[in-house]
């Protein structure tokens, strides 16, 4: 046993279907699917050709479990969890719920990863609230830059706690208490953190919070989260679904149309949020990360990325956010004069894998990543190096 819950977790390879020659240092752009969450899926994909075998107490037990699996993650009770398809569609859920006006202020952060831009471009229009987007602080500092902004008139700040362009870090507790200190609402897209780095809605509390499923918390496409803080669950849908009424598990009574909803967040479900094969999918992911626990795979990715950031400056001079600025697990390499426009190209041609968000590389490995992976990286980065 490890003498500290935050000691660094063995590698997990095995885990996961990639070939030994594949470097796939990407996981901020799409995780592999663990063998046993495939598996899971496949499985509920054949369930669907024997609808026989499927009761409707299905529709809610995987779903529940899943649920309290990521309520578990962030530190939520399992009531204030809803399933959103998509961050847009979680923030569509929030956008409907928080009202603006004119003298008021909307705030995120420049560069910010679109599904959590546009809702509130969006918002400001219909209400006339100004739209703020902080500028990228030349100090990498975004937690004092965000908090310069945030004052009597803001309504809403929606932001990330990790930059997903280069890991950038903002302190959401500290934002937290700002936002609560002049009234305004918290929006967080925490789909770059969540399963990788600790989130407490418990500290920060965030009004909403949105997460994608298929990147760190290593589930399948289409399957995401949205908390809502209980003083928001009595908020109105943006869609009108059957399963989210209260009673919704008496199949015939369904005609007996009722004005009640189900409990806590569920108001908010996408509609056939039961999906047999995804859901089974999440569930396996989001057990396997329950069992290595969040604590540990931060630490585990930290030390990666801190060895991969060094590396990179000592023998290039790549410079990438100062460690005490960087959410840990996360990690942007920026090379001098820009990162050139074939360099993911030429890595790919020699498998390895990353990507570039504005201005800087990503190299986010994870559990399956090997010491022969990053070797392979620098062998492929000292053959453009000057890119
Ligand atoms: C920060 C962040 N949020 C959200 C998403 C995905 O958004 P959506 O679920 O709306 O497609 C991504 C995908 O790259 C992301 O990086």
């Amino acid at each position: 046993m490890p003498s500290n819950l935050s000691d660094p977790l063995p590698n997990q390879r095995h885990l996961f279907d990639i070939p030994d020659d594949v470097a796939f240092l990407n996981c901020a752009y799409i995780s592999p699917l663990p063998k046993a969450s495939m598996a899971a899926g496949e499985q509920g994909v054949r369930r669907k050709g024997r609808p026989w075998t499927i009761a409707p107490a299905d529709f809610f037990t995987a779903s529940e479990t899943v649920r309290q699996l990521f309520a578990g993650l962030i530190n939520a009770n399992t009531d204030d969890i809803a399933f959103a398809p998509a961050v847009s569609y979680g923030m569509a859920q929030a956008a409907h719920n928080i009202r603006l006006s004119r003298s008021q202020t909307v705030i995120t952060l420049a560069e910010q990863f679109p599904s959590n831009v546009y809702p509130w471009m969006d918002l400001a229009e219909r209400t006339g609230a100004k739209f703020i987007s902080v500028a990228r602080p030349a100090d990498d500092d975004w937690t004092a830059a965000l908090l310069s902004r945030i004052d009597a008139s803001t309504g809403l700040v929606a932001v990330p706690n990790c930059h997903w362009t280069d890991g950038g870090l903002v302190d959401l507790v500290a934002v937290g208490e700002a936002c609560r200190r002049v009234g305004a609402a918290l929006c967080v897209d925490a789909t770059q953190s969540v399963g990788a780095m600790p989130l407490d809605v418990k500290r920060i509390d965030p009004d909403f919070v949105a997460v994608a499923s298929y990147k760190w918390l290593l589930g399948p496409y289409s399957l995401g989260f949205l908390y809502v803080a209980p003083r928001r669950q009595g908020g109105r849908p943006i869609e009108h679904n059957w399963i989210a009424r209260r009673d919704s598990e008496n199949f015939a009574g369904l005609v007996n149309y009722v004005t009640e909803f189900q409990h806590g967040a569920r108001r908010f479900d996408v509609g056939e949020r039961s999906n047999f094969a995804l859901m089974p999918a999440a569930e396996a992911s989001l057990r396997l990360i329950a069992e290595w626990t969040v604590p540990r795979i931060f630490e585990t990715l930290r030390l990666r990325t801190q060895a991969i950031a060094e590396r990179a400056r000592a023998e290039f001079g790549i410079e990438s956010v100062p460690a005490d600025r960087r959410a840990g697990h996360y990690l942007g390499l920026r090379f001098r004069g820009g990162v050139s426009a074939d360099l993911p190209a030429r890595l790919a041609a020699s498998n390895v894998f990353v990507s570039v968000r504005g201005q800087a590389m990503r190299v986010t490995p994870h559990l399956w990543t090997t010491d022969a992976d990053v070797e392979k990286l620098f062998g492929v980065l000292r053959t453009v190096r000057g890119a």
